[in-house]
C-alpha cells in the first residue's frame, strides 16, 4: 500500500524521508526560497507551484516507489543542487526566531559594490524604522564590518549562541571576519563548511525579531553564492550591477540561478552608473545604463541607479556608511519596499 498520499503534508514526507526533499525539487516544490509552508500539503504544492504543471501522479509514483524500496529515482539533480530537507528546516527556524524576511544581494562578478548596495538596503530600511540585521555571508571578505566600523567580537553569554556586535546605528552585524584573530587572515574553506558556518550565523546568532535579514553573498554565479543561498531561507533577491559588467549576459546567469533555486528577484541596482560633475551635469563612465536590457533579461524592475560618489568611497573606508544619504540611496529604499515580499507598517524611529 501506499505510504505517501497526496493530502500529508510536503514536510512531515520531508522530515520522515529526508531524500524525499530531492525528489520534490525535482518536480519544482524546492523548499528553501520558495513560500511552501509547514502546512502545505503535497497536492496543494503541486497545484500552487510550479505553475500547476506538476504531474502529481508522477510525484506520488516517485515519493512511493522511493519510501517502499529506500532507493531514489535516477537522474535527480545532485543533492547540492536543491533546498532540500534543510532548507525547509531553516524556513521553520527563520519563522521560530522571529526572522521575516531573509534577502541576499548578489552580483555576477565581484567588485561592482554589492556589499555597498547590502548596506545601503540596511541603513535605509533602518532608517525608516525596520528592525534589520546584516549577515555577511562572503565569508573570505572584510566588506561589511569594516564599512559599518565594527570590529567587536561577537560574544556568547549561555556557550551556545552568539550575540552579534551591533554597528553604532544599532543594527546587528555577523561576520567571519569577526571571528578571526586578524582582520584580513586568510581562510580557505571548502563548501561544506561553508555551509555550516552560514547556517550557524544564522541559527546561532540571537539576531532577535527582524523583520529583513540582509545577506551579503560571495560574488560570482558559481558554487560560492549558491552554498550560501542554499544554506539559507531566501525570500528574495537583489541583484547588483554596473553598465561596463556586460551586464546583460552576467545578469542572465545570475537570473538562471537563482530560479533554479527558486528564488526571487526583487530588482536590480546599477552601480556606478554614472558621475555627476559639479556644473550639474553627468557622466556615464562606464558607458550608457544597460536598464532596459537588465529589465528584459531579468523580468524584474531597475530599483536604482546609484552614481560613483566619492564620498561612498570615503563613509564605507571610514566604517561610517550609516551616515550616507543621498537621493538615490532613498529611491532604491522606496522601490525595495514596493517590491518587497511583504509590506509592513511603516513605524518612526524612535
Ligand atoms: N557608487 C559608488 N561610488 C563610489 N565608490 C563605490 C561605489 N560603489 C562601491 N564603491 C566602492 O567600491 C569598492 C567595491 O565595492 P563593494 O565592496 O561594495 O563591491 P562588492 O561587489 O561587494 O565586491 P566583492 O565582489 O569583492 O565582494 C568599495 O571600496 C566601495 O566603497
Ligand atoms: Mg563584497
Amino acid at each position: 500500500m501506499a505510504q505517501i498520499s497526496p493530502d500529508m503534508t510536503i514536510s512531515s514526507v520531508v522530515e520522515r524521508w529526508p531524500d524525499a526533499a530531492r525528489i520534490f525539487a525535482r518536480y519544482g516544490l524546492s523548499c528553501a526560497s520558495c513560500s511552501i509552508s509547514k502546512s502545505e500539503t503535497i497536492m496543494a504544492g503541486a497545484t500552487g507551484h510550479g505553475g500547476g504543471r506538476v504531474k502529481v501522479e508522477d510525484l506520488m509514483r516517485d515519493l512511493n516507489a522511493y519510501a517502499d524500496s529506500g532507493k531514489l529515482p535516477d537522474n535527480l539533480p545532485a543533492a547540492n543542487a536543491t533546498a532540500g530537507a534543510a532548507g525547509m528546516k531553516m524556513r521553520g527556524m527563520a519563522e521560530q526566531k522571529g526572522i521575516k524576511h531573509v534577502i541576499a544581494v548578489m552580483s555576477g562578478k565581484g567588485g561592482v559594490g554589492k556589499s555597498l548596495v547590502a548596506g545601503l538596503l540596511a541603513v535605509g530600511l533602518k532608517r525608516r524604522g525596520f528592525r534589520v540585521g546584516v549577515l555577511d555571508g562572503d565569508i573570505t571578505g572584510p566588506s561589511i564590518p569594516r564599512m559599518f566600523g565594527v570590529r567587536e567580537k561577537p560574544v556568547s553569554s549561555d556557550g551556545k549562541t552568539l550575540n552579534p556586535p551591533k554597528s553604532r546605528g544599532g543594527i546587528p552585524i555577523m561576520s567571519m571576519n569577526l571571528l578571526l584573530p586578524e582582520e584580513g587572515e586568510a581562510v580557505i574553506w571548502r563548501g561544506p563548511m561553508v555551509s555550516g558556518a552560514i547556517r550557524q550565523f544564522f541559527s546561532d546568532v540571537q539576531w532577535g525579531e527582524l523583520d529583513y535579514l540582509i545577506v551579503d553573498l560571495p560574488p560570482g554565479t558559481s558554487d560560492a553564492p549558491l552554498t550560501v543561498m542554499q544554506a539559507l531561507p531566501v525570500d528574495g533577491v537583489v541583484l547588483v550591477t554596473t553598465p561596463q559588467a556586460l551586464a546583460a549576459m552576467v545578469v542572465t546567469k545570475a537570473v538562471k540561478l537563482v530560479k533554479q533555486l527558486g528564488g526571487d528577484i526583487l530588482g536590480i541596482v546599477e552601480n556606478m552608473a554614472y558621475v555627476r560633475i559639479p556644473d550639474g551635469s553627468t557622466i556615464e563612465v562606464f558607458g550608457p545604463s544597460q536598464g532596459l536590457k537588465l529589465v528584459i533579461a531579468s523580468n524584474a524592475p531597475l530599483i536604482a541607479k546609484i552614481p560613483i560618489d566619492p564620498e561612498i568611497a570615503r563613509l564605507a573606508d571610514a566604517g561610517l556608511i550609516e551616515s550616507y544619504e543621498s537621493p538615490e540611496s532613498e529611491e532604491l529604499i522606496v522601490n525595495f519596499l514596493e517590491r518587497a515580499p511583504e509590506k509592513h507598517p511603516q513605524v518612526p524611529v524612535a
